[in-house]
C-alpha cells in the first residue's frame, strides 16, 4: 500500500503542469498582477491622465511628468512646470505607486485619488483649478458621456475626475520581472553576478527599508541614518506632515522596482546613475563603502527589478467643443 502511495505521488509530480516550483520565502514578494475592476472607469482615468487639457497651458498633463513611455518618470532632476517653472523635488514613478503606503514623498496624500487633485491646482505644476479642469471636461460631449456611463450621471466633478485617474493608475503595476521569476522558482531567470548581488543587498541591511512587493513604499525613514545627507534641496521630508522633529528628514522609501528606468535618483534627483545611488545608500545609510565590483554587484541586481511596462493603445482624446475654454499657455 505504501510503495502504491508512494508511485502515485511519483507519477503526479512528473505530470506537466503539474509540478509547481515553490515560491522562494524573501522579504521582497513578487507583484501580483491586477485585475482591473471597473474597465470603463479605468479607460476614462486613462484619458483624463493623458489630456493636457487638464492644465492652465493645455500643454502638461500627468503623462508630461510621469511619463508611462519612460518608467512612469521624467528622468529630470525636478520636474518643469507651468511656464517652464523649476520644479522643488524629484518626480516619483508613478509606476506600483497603489503599493505605497502613502503619496508624495512626506506622504502628505493617503491614496491616489487624493493625491490626484494636487498637480491639476498646483501653480508650479498645472497651475489650473480644479473649477477650470470640471469646466473644461463638462464642455466636451464625449467626456460626459463617458461619464454617465461609469458613473451614472452627467454631472463632472472633481471628486470623479480623480477618482478615475486613480483607477487607471491602479493598473500601472509591473509584473514578471526577472527578479520575480526567480521569486517564483525560475532559478534561470538570474545570472550568479544579479543573485551576489542580491545576497549583498539583504546582507547590507537594505532589506531592512526595500521589502515588501514593491521593494520600498511602506514607511518613511531617515536619509542619512548614519552620515548626514548633504543637499541644496530645502525639503525636509515627513515632518512637513507631522510637525514632529523627530520626522525630519524621514522620506518615504521610494519602491526600487523599475529603479533602472527611473533615475535620477532621490528627492533632490542629485543621483544620476544607479552606481551613484548605491554608493550613497552604501555610506548613508550603512557607513559601508562598497568596492566597485559589488557595487557593480548590487547595480545588477537591482536592474533584475524591471517589469512589465503598461501596453496598451495610446487613448485617444475627444476633441473640445464650441464652448470649451481655451488654454493659455503664456499667461
Ligand atoms: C509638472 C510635473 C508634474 C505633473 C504635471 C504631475 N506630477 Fe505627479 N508628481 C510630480 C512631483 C514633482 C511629485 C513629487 C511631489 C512631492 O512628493 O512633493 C509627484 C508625485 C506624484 C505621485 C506620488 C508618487 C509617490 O510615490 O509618492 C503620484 C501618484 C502622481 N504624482 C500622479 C500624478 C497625476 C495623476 C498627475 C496628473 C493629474 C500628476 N501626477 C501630474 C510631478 C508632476
Ligand atoms: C533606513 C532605510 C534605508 C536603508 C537601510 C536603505 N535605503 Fe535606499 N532609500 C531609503 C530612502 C528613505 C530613500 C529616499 C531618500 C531620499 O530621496 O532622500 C532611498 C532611496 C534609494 C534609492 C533611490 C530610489 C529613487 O527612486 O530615488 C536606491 C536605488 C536605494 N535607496 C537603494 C538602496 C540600497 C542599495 C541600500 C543598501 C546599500 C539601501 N537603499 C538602504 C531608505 C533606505
Amino acid at each position: 500500500m505504501k510503495t502504491r502511495t508512494a508511485i502515485l505521488w511519483i507519477v503526479a509530480l512528473c505530470l506537466p503542469g503539474t509540478w509547481v516550483a515553490a515560491q522562494r520565502a524573501e522579504p521582497i514578494q513578487p507583484i501580483t498582477p491586477v485585475t482591473v475592476a471597473d474597465p470603463q472607469m479605468m479607460e476614462l482615468g486613462k484619458k483624463l491622465y493623458f489630456d493636457p487639457r487638464l492644465s492652465k497651458s493645455g500643454f502638461i498633463s500627468c503623462n508630461s511628468c510621469h511619463n508611462l513611455s519612460m518608467g512612469g518618470s521624467d528622468n529630470l532632476s525636478t520636474s518643469i512646470g507651468h511656464k517652464w517653472q523649476q520644479g522643488p523635488i524629484n518626480a516619483p514613478t508613478v509606476l506600483n505607486s497603489s503599493l505605497s503606503v502613502a503619496q508624495f514623498w512626506d506622504g502628505r496624500a493617503a491614496d491616489l485619488k487624493e493625491q490626484a487633485g494636487g498637480p491639476i491646482a498646483n501653480p508650479g505644476e498645472m497651475a489650473f483649478t480644479h473649477e477650470l479642469a470640471v469646466a473644461v471636461v463638462a464642455s466636451i460631449p464625449q467626456y460626459v458621456n463617458d461619464f454617465e456611463k461609469v458613473f451614472g450621471t452627467r454631472e463632472v466633478d472633481i471628486d470623479k475626475v480623480t477618482r478615475a485617474i486613480a483607477a487607471f493608475e491602479e493598473t500601472l503595476v509591473t509584473p514578471n520581472s526577472r527578479f520575480d521569476k526567480w521569486l517564483l522558482g525560475d532559478d534561470a531567470a538570474l545570472t550568479a553576478t544579479e543573485v551576489e548581488g542580491y545576497t549583498l543587498f539583504k546582507g547590507s541591511g537594505c532589506i531592512a527599508c526595500h521589502n515588501g512587493p514593491a521593494a520600498g513604499g511602506k514607511a518613511f525613514r531617515k536619509m542619512g541614518l548614519v552620515e548626514p545627507y548633504r543637499t541644496d534641496n530645502p525639503a525636509q521630508g515627513r515632518v512637513a506632515v507631522t510637525g514632529r522633529d523627530a520626522d525630519r528628514f524621514n522620506f518615504k522609501v521610494p519602491t526600487i522596482r523599475n529603479v533602472e528606468l527611473t533615475y535620477p535618483y532621490f528627492h533632490d534627483g542629485a543621483a544620476d546613475t544607479l552606481t551613484q545611488a548605491v554608493e550613497v545608500m552604501g555610506r548613508v545609510q550603512h557607513g559601508r563603502r562598497y568596492s566597485d565590483e559589488d557595487n557593480a554587484k548590487i547595480v545588477a541586481f537591482l536592474k533584475t527589478l524591471t517589469g512589465d511596462q503598461p501596453a496598451f493603445a495610446l487613448p485617444q482624446l475627444p476633441p473640445s467643443s464650441d464652448k470649451t475654454p481655451r488654454p493659455n499657455p503664456f499667461k
